[in-house]
């Protein structure tokens, strides 16, 4: 264990250096990445939301080939094949499962039948309590800021943070808004015991977006990305002519229903997996707006840290 966060409980939870957790991202955390943030000493996850049962396998197996690190997979649980993805890793040995987007209460049982550590990724703190009451070993707490999907109540990280530190005994991670060091620093003084990045980690070497996509993020500004989508599943998405559309449609009152059918399937795949910038959905944080470049995870990790010693030195 690192001498910067002695008798850290996340550390100690799942067997890494230092509290720096990749978060699970579809179509941008596959084998390369997740393995490439173990290696540096943090815990990378597998998106599996953007994956088929046999996708995941083969990419469990690529990790495991890539680190003799620990890692993880993501399992969004509103996506119809969850099921069989946690099967899968189960099956391929993965102990440690970050569920999201769902009730951790549907899956708690085989989880814990099969010796995983089990994290679920919270938007109030009234579900950091049900995740405790279920079993959770800790939870993500993730603020509106964040990219992906989102939670409806607009909660900013800064606010949600020691709300739910308050609310459980159980380790607390911030994510949302976290890309340097300092921000790092700003989470952990709030009361949390590690972080999940996102946005940071997809505009990497090894993210598995398309290049255009992670050049979209860092030509990003400040205000280039909104929630949108609310009353159908809420997502922040980047600027582009598709999310405009969307924007247009909900100020012009469209139901659930309209915005749905505009969506479509397949929008987040054309978007960040095949490149389209125009019509696809570009899923990042506010965040971008402070990425300025693509790194290799092995450049990325030591420079979080040390911005993060620098951070609390000033302090
Ligand atoms: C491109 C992208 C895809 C994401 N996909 C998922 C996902 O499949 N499952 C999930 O639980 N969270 C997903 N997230 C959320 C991240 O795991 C993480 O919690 C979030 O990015 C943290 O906020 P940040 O982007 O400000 O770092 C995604 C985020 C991004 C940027």
């Amino acid at each position: 264990m690192s001498k910067r966060w002695p008798d850290n409980r996340v550390c100690a939870l799942l067997g890494i250096e230092h509290p720096i957790i990749q978060g699970g991202m579809i179509h941008n955390s596959g084998a390369d990445l997740a393995a490439a943030v173990s290696n540096a000493g943090g815990l990378g996850l597998l998106g599996s939301g953007g994956m088929r049962p046999d996708e995941l396998r083969l990419e469990v197996r690529r990790a495991r080939s890539l680190t003799d690190k620990p890692f993880g997979v993501n399992l969004p649980l509103l996506y119809s094949h969850a099921p069989e993805n946690l099967q899968v890793a189960l099956e391929e040995g993965v102990r440690i499962l970050f569920t999201s987007a769902g009730s951790p209460r549907k899956v708690i049982g085989p989880l814990k039948e099969a010796g995983c550590v089990s994290v679920h990724v919270v938007a109030h703190p009234d579900l950091a309590r049900k995740c405790e009451a279920a079993g959770c070993d800790a939870v993500v707490c993730e603020g509106f800021e964040a990219g992906g999907h989102n939670g409806r109540e607009e909660l900013t990280t800064m606010v949600l943070t020691p709300q739910c530190v308050g609310a459980v005994r159980i380790p607390v991670l911030t994510a949302g808004g976290i890309a340097t060091g300092a921000q790092m620093a700003a989470a952990l003084a709030l009361g949390a015991e590690g972080v999940q990045i996102g946005s940071r980690f997809a505009a990497t070497v090894e993210g598995a977006g398309h290049p255009d996509f992670k050049r979209a993020v860092v030509e990003a500004g400040p205000a280039d990305t909104q929630l949108v989508l609310k009353p159908h599943v809420p997502v922040r998405l980047l600027r582009n002519a598709f999310r405009d559309r969307i924007m247009r449609m909900e100020a012009a009152g469209a139901t659930a229903e309209e915005l749905a059918a505009e969506l479509g399937t397949g929008r987040a795949r054309r978007g960040m997996h095949d490149g389209d910038l125009t019509e696809g959905e570009l899923e990042i944080g506010q965040v971008a707006g402070l990425i300025d470049d693509i790194l290799p995870v092995a450049d990325l990790m030591p420079r979080l840290l040390a911005e993060y010693d620098e951070a609390v030195s000033r302090l």
